[in-house]
């Protein structure tokens, strides 16, 4: 039990919230957060939070825009309430891919909710595979920026020697390079061109892939198309199998049906984000959880311990 510590949860993620809390050993803080009849966001916090160090559970998953709102309003609630500093655990960063001008005149919009986020007064911010690490430079106060790595190494135990882990795009190379680095197999990079918004087709692959067991790496698989694409391009190229292992399961649209009809033999998402029933019974899809990974990253920020040493 930490009893310094207080946490919180908006309604994009309950599930997370109470995981959360169980390995904590501490029950989740009395708020209530719900909407008045017009939709405007009401919050009530009803636990002490003076003095406290406040930790708000809340990914900004869909419906992005409704669960942004709710965090702005629980931080300024436990600013008000006088906590003694204010943390927002989004495992999931909402925005996080309009991280900079794509094209003249568009808005770079993750610096926006940054902006938002510190005008409310967070202290810090805590999320999991940021689309791109420059994001922590949105923010002045320190961000905990989590890697997905300790909970993949834990769970495929069976990587061999004709593995080969395969990064979807260019800007993906870095993260599964220190997957392929950790599993100590090759890396092949897909060259992937989008030439609108949510439509990706693939170019050329970078590396050999013929009869090999391909594992894609990525932060978000979200309409589903790059994952299908980079999935046909492998098996097109003579790979055995392709499996795919996402932290972000946004799955928006009929990205469930694209994925259940494609070759891809295997998705295995995290619990940043809850699953829609759809992507629950997939025979396809499989979650992994990272909530003992934030609980240790919580306890570790409160004894002020190292957090990188979680990923050596
Ligand atoms: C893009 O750079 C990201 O890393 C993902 O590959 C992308 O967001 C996936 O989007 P979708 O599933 O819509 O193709």
């Amino acid at each position: 039990m930490y009893s310094e510590i207080i946490v919180f949860s908006g309604n994009a993620h309950r599930e997370l919230a109470a995981k959360i809390c169980d390995h904590l050993d501490t029950p989740i803080g009395n708020a209530l957060v719900s909407q008045f009849s017009d939709g405007e966001t009401r919050v009530e916090i009803r636990s002490n939070v003076r003095g406290k160090n406040v930790y708000i559970i809340q990914p900004t998953c869909p419906p992005v825009n409704h669960n942004v709102m709710e965090s702005l309003i629980i931080i300024d609630a436990c600013r008000r309430a006088s906590a003694r500093t204010i943390t927002l655990v989004a495992p999931y960063f909402g925005y996080g891919r309009q991280e900079r001008k794509a094209a003249s005149r568009t808005p770079i919009s993750a610096k926006v909710v940054a902006d938002l986020y510190e005008a409310m007064g967070i202290n810090r911010l805590v999320t999991v595979e940021l689309h791109n690490s420059a994001i922590q430079g949105f923010f002045t106060n320190p961000v905990d920026h989590l890697f997905i790595k300790p909970v993949l190494t834990e769970f495929f135990q069976d990587i061999d020697q004709n593995t080969v882990v395969v990064s979807p795009d260019a800007g993906g190379v870095e993260r599964a390079r220190a997957m392929a680095k950790k599993w100590q197999c090759g890396l092949v990079i897909i060259d992937k061109r989008r030439d609108r918004p949510n439509e990706s087709s693939v170019v050329h692959i970078i590396g050999d892939v013929s009869n090999k067991r391909c594992i894609i790496i990525d932060d978000i698989v979200d309409t589903g198309g790059s994952l299908v694409h980079a999935c046909n391009a492998l098996m097109d190229k003579g790979a055995k199998s392709v499996e795919a292992a996402i932290t972000h399961p946004v799955l928006s649209g009929n990205a469930v049906q694209l994925i259940n009809q494609s070759r891809l033999k295997r998705l295995v998402v995290s619990d940043t984000i809850p699953l829609s029933e759809a992507a629950q019974a997939s025979k396809k899809i499989e979650q992994i959880s990272v909530s003992r990974l934030l609980a240790e990253s919580i306890i570790r920020i409160d004894k002020s311990l190292s957090i990188s040493s979680l990923f050596q």
